[in-house]
């Protein structure tokens, strides 16, 4: 049995924000940040637009897509969901109600759980495999919508320019589904493996540190800014370079190929140098990764599935195309999959 990506979809606010129009408020260039980053623009979310709106708009694309394929109708599709998962560290509500929950009702998923899952920029890399078990370990269970959303223009200090030229919103989602094909070797088709790592000991890298239980707001308190993303850049810097260059030949290894047969390695977009760093690290050709942050910035986890959907939509992947995905995040949580188109 194999789980199969049978559609894609994605969500990007039309708010586009250059680097010049950066520039006119913090001490910034667009060349430092084209230079340093790869990031030529970013989508922000209007205000009243949150997480939830971003994830169902990706999703009804996704169940659309799957409805033109001539899976039913996408009512159908959404009634027929076992699990709706979503990554994401800007829910609209703190801790609850899930996210997951309010894409569930709008879809009319009346048939799925939903939750929403913490692992930062790689929640898209890690939704996908917990998606992928929950369909594997009951033989009822068929189909699932994984989603990757991200509204960080609401926890970045604009006025930090360490942080505030990083980062974009938009969302990214997939329709999984149990089929018959065969998982890996000849013919195989979907997920064939997923790595999964974590350190912990990097948490204070990427941190929103007010908020929580640890530094709850109390009655009274003053806030002179919202909570926002603290970012050790270098020590993210490093990690991720590691980070990457470990999974991507972990991945190979543990798979028994090598990168020749991979079709394209698609990065968490985070910075194009880092994804460069590893690429030279490896002696793989820059072309074999997919970067799109020069439009979109870092979207956190809604940047994998972001990535996919442009593909798939731009008709690059082909049916049997190997796929690498490879992230890294706050956490810090690392890992990547690889995915028989
Ligand atoms: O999803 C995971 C999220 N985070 C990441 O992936 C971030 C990982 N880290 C990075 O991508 C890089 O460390 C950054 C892009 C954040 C920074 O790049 P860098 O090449 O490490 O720059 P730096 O921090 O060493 O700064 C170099 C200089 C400094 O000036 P001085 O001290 O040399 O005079 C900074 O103050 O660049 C300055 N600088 C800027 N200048 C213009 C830092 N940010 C900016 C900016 N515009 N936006």
């Amino acid at each position: 049995m194999a789980i199969e990506i049978i559609a894609t979809g994605r969500a990007v606010p039309p708010n586009k924000v250059t680097n010049e129009d950066l520039a006119e408020r913090i001490d910034t260039t667009d060349e430092w940040i084209r230079s340093h980053t790869g990031i030529g623009a970013r989508h922000v979310a209007a205000s009243g637009i949150a997480c939830s709106d971003l994830s169902l708009e990706a999703a009804r694309e996704a169940l659309n897509a799957a409805a033109q394929g001539g899976k039913g109708s996408p009512e159908e599709l959404a009634q027929s969901l076992d699990l709706i998962i979503l990554g994401t560290t800007t829910p609209d509500y703190l801790g609850v109600p899930p996210t997951a929950c309010l894409v569930q009702d709008k879809l009319g998923a009346k048939n799925a759980g939903a939750l929403d899952i913490a692992a930062a920029c790689t929640g898209f890399i890690y939704g996908l495999e917990l998606a992928a078990a929950f369909l594997m370990v009951n033989k009822d269970r068929k189909r699932a919508l994984v989603i990757g959303t991200d509204v960080l223009s609401r926890i970045v200090n604009w006025d930090d320019r360490g942080t505030a030229v990083l980062f974009g919103d938009g969302s990214g989602a997939v329709l999984i589904e149990k089929t018959d094909a065969p998982a890996g070797g000849p013919g195989g088709r979907g997920l064939v493996r997923t790595i999964l790592k974590a350190d912990g000991s990097g948490a204070e890298s990427l941190i929103i540190r007010q908020g929580g239980s640890r530094n709850p707001f109390k009655a009274g308190d003053v806030v002179a800014i919202p909570p926002y993303l603290e970012m050790n850049g270098h020590a993210v810097y490093t990690f991720a370079v590691k980070a990457l260059t470990g999974i991507i030949e972990r991945l190979l290894k543990e798979e028994g190929i090598t990168i020749g047969d991979v079709a394209r390695i698609i990065p968490h977009q985070a910075n194009a140098r880092i994804v460069q760093a590893a690429g030279k690290r490896l002696g793989i050709p820059e072309d074999k990764f997919f970067l799109n942050i020069e439009e979109y910035a870092n979207t956190s986890a809604a940047s994998i599935p972001i990535a996919l959907d442009e593909l798939n939509r731009a008709g690059k992947l082909k049916k049997g195309d190997l796929l690498m995905t490879v992230g890294f995040g706050g956490g810090l949580t690392y890992g990547g999959n690889l995915i028989i188109w």
